[in-house]
């Protein structure tokens, strides 16, 4: 996925003097400086964000290991720890566990979340309400309020109009990293934070009925911590949909980029789309598939789909990852954006051109074949395939997250040429 250079730049000094200074003024780091200190981040972080890390890792993802019960064990262990809420408070020193979430994990989601934001803005999409009403998002299972820090990175740098006021309802079943979030919303966004500290029992409604409606959902890394079944899952959210969420307001899902986590997210869109409700009351599915057809990944049981975006990472951050073995260069995610509109596509992405069904999206990393040819695979309303591209120029070779339309394409699914194909740029064309 195409991000513009300031939102990928803005993680490099300026964000980690905004964290820094929070960390500090809420007793979080014992020094301004801690974060320099190799010895501070070996002996209080390190061990907690391996352990988080292992976490949300978790061992079933290995299911070519000749040990399948075992890893099954493992996961059920894993997903018992996340509902007891122990990666917030478990391990001998929870105020340390809650800092390695907000210094290893909460930025990074923080720029997924904003870099579908992004997405949004490079397809042209303009927030749909009045500039001058407040805006009402809403965070389900908050935590650190990565989800909706990152709606404001997104549209500091990517603007699509979001209003000068508003607010971010934060829902999160663990008290003290509520309390956390929501002061590190407001430090950070200079929006003001709601907080509700409530479990939300996915199989029945998901708020009551008197609650009201919102602009904006926002789940990061969230859904896949439900054991519920999809259908059961997309009946609440359609639910939560018709009740509380305004007519053209927005749905953003990312989830990990994990085989298994990913495809649970796919097989969730097909359960949306396959459920007369969510048509009923004009749901769409904007990105990433830019429409409504069978989805290509899940043709094939080892199949996947997933974005990558690269990040200049926090000083900070990058010191982690060498003490820890971890690689956050590049962040992968799987996500899914849906609105609650009437309008056609077209309408709602003014970039988007050309018949639909000329429209693809690569979802996978782009291979040089030569200097112009590239080689990788792209999905739109005739399922995935491999396919070759000539660019008119070096600068213009497509890779993971792009948009060709108004595409001829000939040969065989299993490898087409695209003859001619048009792509968005990163700022979008609009910008030009
Ligand atoms: C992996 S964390 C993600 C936190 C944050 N959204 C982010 O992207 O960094 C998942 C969060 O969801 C919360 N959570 C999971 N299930 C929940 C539920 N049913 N009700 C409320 N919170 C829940 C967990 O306590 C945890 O804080």
């Amino acid at each position: 996925m195409r991000v513009p250079v300031p939102l990928i730049n803005a993680f490099k000094d300026e964000f980690e003097v905004s964290l820094t200074d929070f960390l500090y003024q809420n007793k979080l780091i014992p020094e301004m400086d801690s974060l320099k200190s190799r010895r501070y981040l070996t002996r209080s972080v390190v061990p907690h964000v391996e352990t988080l890390s292992m976490l949300f890792n978790r061992i079933i993802e290995d299911d070519t290991s000749p040990d399948r019960a075992s890893s099954t064990r493992a996961k059920a262990a894993q997903l018992k720890a996340i509902d007891e809420e122990a990666y917030w408070s478990e391990g001998g020193n929870p105020q340390n566990r809650r800092l390695a979430y907000l210094l290893s994990f909460m930025p990074g989601n923080l720029f997924r979340v904003a870099s579908v934001w992004a997405e949004l803005h490079r397809l042209g999409f303009k927030w749909p309400f009045p500039v001058e009403q407040d805006f009402r998002g809403l965070e389900w299972g908050a935590g650190t309020a990565s989800g909706a820090c990152g709606i404001f990175a997104g549209e500091k740098y990517a603007p699509l109009g979001l209003p000068g006021n508003g607010s971010f309802a934060l829902i999160e079943q663990s008290k003290a990293a509520l309390a956390i979030g929501a002061k590190w919303f407001e430090h950070y966004t200079g929006y003001s934070a709601r907080p509700f500290h409530r479990r939300v029992d996915l199989t029945k409604d998901w708020l009551p009925k008197n609650a009201p409606k919102f602009h904006l959902f926002v789940m990061s890394y969230f859904l896949n911590e439900s054991d519920a079944n999809a259908d059961t899952l997309a009946q609440n959210l359609i639910q939560s949909c018709e009740r509380h969420l305004e007519e053209e307001g927005l749905v953003i899902i990312v989830e990990p980029a994990l085989k298994l986590q990913s495809r649970k997210l796919l097989e969730f869109r097909q359960t949306l789309l396959s459920n007369p409700r969510f048509h009923d009351n004009s749901l769409k599915v904007l990105l990433p598939c830019l429409g409504h057809q069978a989805c290509g990944a899940l043709v094939k049981e080892d199949d996947w789909c997933h974005e990558e975006v690269s990040w200049w990472r926090p000083n900070y951050m990058r010191e982690l990852d060498t003490l820890t073995g971890l690689d956050r260069k590049s962040l992968a995610f799987s996500y899914l954006v849906i609105q609650k509109t009437k309008r056609s596509m077209e309408e709602i992405l003014p970039l988007l051109a050309g018949p639909s069904s000329e429209r693809y999206r690569l979802v996978s990393p782009s291979r040089a074949l030569s200097k112009k040819t590239s080689e990788f695979f792209i999905c739109g309303q005739d399922g995935k395939r491999r396919a070759r591209f000539l660019s008119p120029s070096k600068a213009e070779m497509p890779d993971r997250g792009d948009i060709l339309q108004n595409v001829s394409l000939h040969g065989e699914p299993a490898s087409s040429q695209i003859e001619k194909g048009d792509m968005i740029s990163v700022e979008g064309d609009h910008e030009k």
